[in-house]
């Protein structure tokens, strides 16, 4: 049986950040992936193809409706399809190879096949060869989530699907009804809504992206009603089914939407299958997550749990950051992941990203804040970009000034929060901010201003 300190479960952003933080701390490393490809969902079939699919949808767009503004005059362009999807899997292969090669030059030891908890301190690796038994003094289990249906649907897997089928449509669906305006369903809504389907986004509650900022959850549904999507908001869907003859989603108290594809996009569950867990003891919290405590240590001593497998947003960065603070915790080093200051995006165009607290809970909360706003229209860089809607949204603590939440609405919003994230995470107040130089003529500045008019002295407005 080979021995390792540290035996990572699941190669994805949090699993194989968590590898190679183990080895470049001195640790003998073993990571565990059952998919041939390491990267996990983020990068196989979540965050990076559909990126590498909006950007392409956004090109497509602006030649067809843009260009033309600039002077650039295209005659009749054409989509390949298979093209794009050529792209984004090329994308896909270059990221996951690339991952492979860190693991190589970190000297982490890769196991094809499914890991599993097999009693105390042991993991067993199933591969195609049969069983191998691993020894780990310390285990961290990083196997992520899948997607999560209805009672009603039957997934399958071709004309009713989950974001895997949806980043992978071989044309472009006449209609597309996306059940879940989330992050998936907005994302991939768009790219399919760009290349040409009508889409009918329906949401069982009176609102889009539930956990934003609501009043720029709000002014962003309007811009994607712009845009050609449909929404049917406070809709609940029963069921879903089709074929090649079509597909009908059933809400309750409504007539069938008829449709050629149907996305399902209604959350993701942690994902906890066969891993072995009643070997050693370790039973789910009510929503089926692993329960850890603030050092992401589980109950049964030696055995970590990290990222969309345990509580907290099912993001890849949140889990990449409690990947290294867990292997840093083994290690005896001063650990902690922020909370506070982990951002949220959603690439849509334009794009919407948060950090800290949503107006509604600062309301909720009886905090007493001021409020600072700036428009990208006034705004040169976006002018120059032709790229002006949004707004950037900062809300401050009242008496201290401190930043609690910054919600950006608008051009490369997922760019510009890292600002705000580093505000938060460094306690900044508005007044830091806006004392703080940005360059001339950025998207930036519009943060810089918000950050003003939070004292009521934008420049530029
Ligand atoms: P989500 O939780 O963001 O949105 C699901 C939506 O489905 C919610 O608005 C919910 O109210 C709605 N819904 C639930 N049941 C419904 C029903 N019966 N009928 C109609 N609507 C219903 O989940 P989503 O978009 O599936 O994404 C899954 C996870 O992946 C999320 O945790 C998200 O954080 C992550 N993700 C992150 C991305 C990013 O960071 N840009 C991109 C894609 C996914």
């Amino acid at each position: 049986m080979s021995a390792f300190d540290v035996v990572v479960i699941g190669g994805g952003p949090g699993g194989y950040v968590a590898a190679i933080r183990a080895a470049q701390l001195g640790f003998k490393t073993a990571c565990i992936e059952k998919e041939p490809a390491l990267g996990g969902t983020c990068l196989r079939v979540g965050c990076i193809p559909s990126k590498a699919l909006l950007e392409s949808s956004e090109k497509w767009v602006e030649t067809r409706q843009i260009l033309a503004r600039h002077g650039v005059m295209v005659s009749d362009p054409k989509l390949d399809l298979t093209a794009t999807l050529k792209r984004k899997s090329d994308i896909v292969t270059m990221l996951t190879k690339g991952v492979d090669g860190l693991l190589r030059k970190n000297k982490v030891t890769r196991f094809a096949g499914h890991g599993r908890l097999n009693g105390p301190g042991v993991v067993e690796v199933t591969t195609e060869a049969g069983v191998e038994k691993l020894e780990a003094r310390h285990i961290i289990l990083a196997t992520g989530s899948k997607s999560a249906s209805l009672p009603g649907i039957r997934l399958d897997g071709e004309y009713v699907g989950t974001s895997t089928e949806a980043l992978s449509y071989s044309s472009v669906p006449g209609r597309l009804v996306v059940i879940g305006a989330g992050y998936i369903g907005l994302e991939l809504g768009s790219v399919w809504a760009r290349l040409g389907s009508q889409v009918t986004v329906v949401e069982y509650l009176d609102r889009i992206l539930p956990g934003m900022d609501r009043e720029m959850a709000d002014e962003a549904q309007k811009l994607f009603a712009k845009q050609g999507l449909v929404f049917r908001l406070g809709h609940k869907v029963l069921s879903a089914s089709g074929d090649q003859n079509g597909c009908a989603v059933q809400c309750e108290g409504q007539e069938p939407i008829l449709a050629d594809r149907v996305l399902v996009a209604v959350g993701r569950v942690p994902n906890t299958d066969n891993l072995g867990l009643d070997t050693v003891g370790l039973t789910l919290d009510p929503r089926g997550r692993i329960p850890v405590d603030e050092h992401l240590c589980t109950p049964v001593a030696g055995i970590y749990a990290i990222g969309d497998v345990i509580r907290g947003p099912m993001l890849a960065h949140k889990a990449e950051e409690e990947g290294v603070a867990a292997v840093d915790h083994i290690a005896g080093k001063a650990a902690h992941v922020n909370y506070e200051a982990i951002p949220g995006v959603c690439y849509t165009h334009p794009e919407i990203a948060s950090v800290g607290q949503t107006e509604e809970q600062l309301v909720q909360a009886k905090v007493e804040y001021r409020k600072g706003s700036f428009p990208f229209r006034a705004n040169g860089r976006a002018l120059a970009l032709g790229d002006t809607e949004g707004r950037v949204k900062i809300l401050a603590d009242a008496k201290t000034d401190r930043v609690l939440g910054v919600h950006i609405l608008g051009p490369r919003a997922g760019d510009l929060i890292a600002e705000a994230v580093a505000a938060i995470n460094f306690h900044a107040s508005a007044e830091d901010l806006f004392l703080t130089s940005h360059a001339h003529p950025t998207l930036a500045e519009a943060i810089k201003e918000a950050a003003m008019a939070v004292h009521g002295r934008a420049i530029h407005i």
